[in-house]
Formats: structure tokens, C-alpha cells, sequence
């Protein structure tokens, strides 16, 4: 039976990817893709995931926008890294896939009511739209497997020195998501930037020969120059992939289960992730936090997806 899924989602060039990792995979049962404001406004995410799905071809799959903002606070976006659009370099068309006439917080919490399963949260954004659900309906918790993000790091961040982007634009939302109780499992950046596409990934996708390889490698390429110019990669990482990976095959991901606590108030560090990978705090495991990943079998899953496209 494939696992009952919603991807929460702020495209997001890696966000897009992750969107076709998800939607092409038979261990998956997407039920939904939900959007907040991050990479971009929530509204131009939202337009990307449209604009994503109907060049997949992917119909089925109800798009809700979600959160325009953090709980607190005013939306940091990462344009210096996605660009005006949040999807920058492919040329797109007007999207035909439509947005759903719910909102992300309605969808998530009628399809967590509804669904026979207990559902995975994918939420590989700023974690608005989880802790939103979580706070209005605690009672929800029981209904969801688990949920599998990605954020954080167990080392430095890369939005502030300390903090990752997705954890530093909501804070507060993560620290509800880390004290939940829900089983969560973080792959941060210290394991995304295992998940390097390489000359030679961008070769294998080129010579797919299809219209969607070709958009795969317009992306990385301007996701590319986008981590040159900023953090100096040669290569850039794809991280909401890997937690969609991590969903469809456990065993690509190792892990660790230690307590993480998030940083709320830090003058310097807020939003970075505070991982006690060696117990020293006393503190109980609150989730399990992926170390090591199996590069060579992400990147042949993913591209094997992105074959599947036309
Ligand atoms: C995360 O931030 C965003 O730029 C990416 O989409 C990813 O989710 C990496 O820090
Ligand atoms: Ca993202």
C-alpha cells in the first residue's frame, strides 16, 4: 500500500523537484501539495507549484495555498536565492492546473479527519502551515504518522550564520512542530548538502533527451549560480528532495535520535537548530535526525523520476 502523503511546499526550485520526486513515486500517495510564503509570497509559491504541476502533467493532486507569513514577525523570502519569480530561469506558461478552493490549514486538517491512515506530513518550507494545525487541532496528532522535514542542521545554518532558512523564517511555528510529540525526523543541511548535483547529475538529466530533463537542468542551472555567488558551491545541494526520499525509502537516510530544541529568542542565533548529538542536555529525544545519505541511490531515484516525465 503506498504511504498516504502531503508535501508542504514553498517553490522553490528544489521545493519543484520534490513536487516530481513525490508525485512520481508508487510508494507515495500524494494526497495533496499545500504552500506557504518563503522561497517567495505565498501566492507567487503557489503559482510555481501550479506552474510545476501542469508541466508534469500532474492534475490529480489538489495545490491549497496556505500561511502568508510566520506566526510572529514579518515574511523574510529567499529571493537572493530563487529569484524574483521563486522559480527563476525556465520560461513558464500561464498554469492550467487550478488552485483548490480550500486553504492549506482546511485541507490538511479535513484530509487528517478523513483519510482511513495515519498521513505524513512532507513539509520542506517554513513550518507555518504544521504548527497552525497542530496548535488548532491537537486532537490531530494521532492521525499523522509522522513527520519528516527538511530544515535546520546539525552543524552551521545558511540563511544567518547559525540558522537554515526554512527554521529561521518561522521559529516559533518549528519549536510547536519539535515539541509536538508527533514522530518528526529532520534531514537538515548538514545531509542536503550530501545531495550535490554534480556535472555529472546534470549530464544523466541532460541526456534524458525529454522536455522535462531539459527543464530539470534550466533550474539547476540557475539554482546553480545562485549557490556559486552566494556560498561559493561548485555544485548546488537539492535538499526537499531528500526528505521526500527519506519517505520513499528509509534506508537511504541514516539517522539519530537525540533532542533538538529550536533557538526563539537568540540575538544572533535564532532559528538555528540546537542538536544534542552527544545527550548532553538530559534532555528526551524529540526526533530522530538524518546524518548520512546514500548519494549515489538519491540521485538515481530522482532522476529516475524526473524520467518518468515527458
Ligand atoms: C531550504 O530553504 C529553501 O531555500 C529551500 O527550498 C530549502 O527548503 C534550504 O535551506
Ligand atoms: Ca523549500
Amino acid at each position: 500500500m503506498p504511504i498516504p502523503v502531503i508535501l508542504d511546499c514553498d517553490p522553490g526550485h528544489d521545493d519543484a523537484l520534490a513536487i516530481l520526486l513525490a508525485a512520481a513515486s508508487p510508494e507515495l500517495d500524494l494526497l495533496a501539495i499545500t504552500t506557504c510564503g518563503g522561497n517567495q509570497t505565498v501566492e507567487k509559491c503557489t503559482i510555481n507549484a501550479r506552474r510545476m504541476c501542469t508541466v508534469a502533467g500532474i492534475t490529480g493532486v489538489p495545490i491549497a495555498r496556505g500561511a502568508a507569513g510566520p506566526l510572529l514577525g514579518s515574511l523574510h523570502i529567499g529571493e537572493y536565492v530563487h529569484g524574483a519569480s521563486g522559480l527563476d530561469g525556465p520560461e513558464w506558461g500561464e498554469p492550467t492546473v487550478p488552485e483548490a478552493g480550500e486553504n492549506a490549514h482546511d485541507l490538511i486538517v479535513r484530509i487528517l479527519r478523513e483519510h482511513p491512515e495515519p498521513v505524513t506530513l512532507i513539509p520542506v518550507g517554513p513550518l507555518t502551515n504544521i504548527a497552525l494545525v497542530l496548535s488548532a487541532h491537537p486532537e490531530l496528532k494521532a492521525n499523522i504518522r509522522e513527520i519528516v522535514l527538511m530544515g535546520g542542521s546539525t552543524e552551521r545554518g545558511n540563511d544567518t550564520p547559525y540558522a537554515e532558512f526554512n527554521i529561521r523564517v518561522d521559529p516559533e511555528a518549528a519549536d510547536i512542530v519539535f515539541r509536538s510529540g508527533v514522530p518528526v525526523t529532520m534531514c537538515g543541511l548538514n545531509i542536503t548538502h550530501q545531495a550535490l548535483a554534480t556535472p555529472d547529475v546534470i549530464e544523466r538529466l541532460r541526456a534524458l533527451g525529454t522536455p522535462m530533463g531539459d527543464l530539470c537542468v534550466e533550474l539547476l542551472t540557475f539554482f546553480s549560480a545562485s549557490y556559486l555567488r552566494t556560498w561559493g558551491f561548485t555544485s548546488p545541494p537539492l535538499h526537499d528532495p531528500v526528505a521526500v526520499a527519506r519517505v520513499i525509502d528509509p534506508s537511504l537516510v541514516e539517522v539519530v535520535s537525540v533532542p533538538v530544541a529550536i533557538e526563539t529568542q537568540g540575538r544572533f542565533t535564532a532559528g538555528a537548530t540546537c542538536v544534542d548529538l552527544h545527550h548532553l542536555t538530559g534532555e528526551p529525544d524529540n526526533a530522530l535526525v538524518a546524518t548520512r545519505l546514500d548519494a549515489p541511490r538519491f540521485w538515481d531515484l530522482m532522476i529516475g523520476a524526473i524520467a518518468s516525465y515527458e
